[in-house]
């Protein structure tokens, strides 16, 4: 992520700008293949989950299903006056919102950073917001790099630290997930818990898979035989890492899935198909 100026001038070369011992190239790449394919979708796959998120949060509406106790990740933890009666599990020590603002302003901030910061969502909207390339060998439209050593750039630095409130946002849904197991008769279970639980275990995944994980558990150690223990975390952790790609995408989709899900039920769209209670 520290690339000098000079080390990204090479697409320009190739794009015919001019660099000594690069072939002058006029076309803005030889590829042939559809390499916009993947961009294109990445803009378009962000771009829904950030429309749909700000929608369902803004409306706050449709959030809680009071007989099963399920609550949408995309407002936990409530803790305003405005959330609707059950829902705020921690209390409703913030004042009502007025209209539009988001029921989960404590932990929305926190996870905006922590995915906006993420090493794979960087690649992602870099390459297809920012073009800064847009593909392998395709040159990109900017004459300029100047990496994340300045404003606002450096800011993703903070990502380390987003990892930290991700994590006990984690424990949060964590919490919400147990609390979902309820009936009007006591305990109970259906579909919606089996959706909410996967939800949360695809978000532990993607949270510790997180590069600053791996690096927090094991990432200083000079002799991993003298840490056996973090050695071994930090191997589960490095084959969880191999996979955070795909887990930010899932969970992507195991967010809006669940959240569409409860928001179904607690419109009255659908009923929840009960196994227990
Ligand atoms: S690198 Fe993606 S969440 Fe940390």
């Amino acid at each position: 992520m520290t690339t000098s100026s000079t080390d990204r001038g090479a697409p320009l070369a190739a794009a015919g700008v001019g660099a000594p011992g690069r072939p002058r190239i006029d076309r803005r790449t030889l590829r042939t293949d559809r390499w916009w394919v993947s961009p294109a979708l990445t803009v378009g796959g962000l771009l829904f989950f950030l429309v749909y998120g700000l929608v369902r949060t803004a409306t706050q509406k449709n959030y809680w299903v009071d007989d099963y106790h399920y609550l949408t990740p995309f407002v936990s933890p409530c803790v305003s006056e405005s959330c609707v009666e059950g829902s705020a599990h921690f209390g409703e020590f913030l004042p009502a919102f007025p209209p539009l603002v988001p029921l989960a302003i404590l932990s929305l901030p926190f996870l905006l950073l922590f995915r906006l910061t993420c090493y794979y969502y960087r690649k992602a909207y870099y390459r297809s917001f920012w073009m800064s390339p847009p593909a392998c060998a395709v040159a990109e439209p900017h004459t300029a790099y100047t990496g994340e050593t300045r404003f606002p750039l450096i800011a993703q630095n903070l990502h380390r630290y987003a990892f930290y409130a991700a994590l006990v946002i984690s424990v949060i849904n964590t919490y919400d997930a147990i609390l979902a197991f309820h009936s009007p008769s006591g305990f109970g279970f259906g579909l919606g818990n089996v959706i909410i639980v996967a939800n949360v275990v695809l978000l532990w995944g993607y949270t510790v898979s997180c590069h600053s994980c791996r690096h927090i558990v094991a990432g200083k150690i000079n002799s991993f035989s003298k840490h056996p223990v973090r050695y071994k975390a930090w191997q589960q952790v490095s084959r969880l890492n191999g996979r955070h790609m795909e887990l930010a995408w899932i969970t992507i989709g195991s967010l809006i899935v669940t959240d569409a899900y409860i928001g179904l039920v607690a419109a009255g769209v659908i009923t929840d198909l009960r196994f227990i209670g």
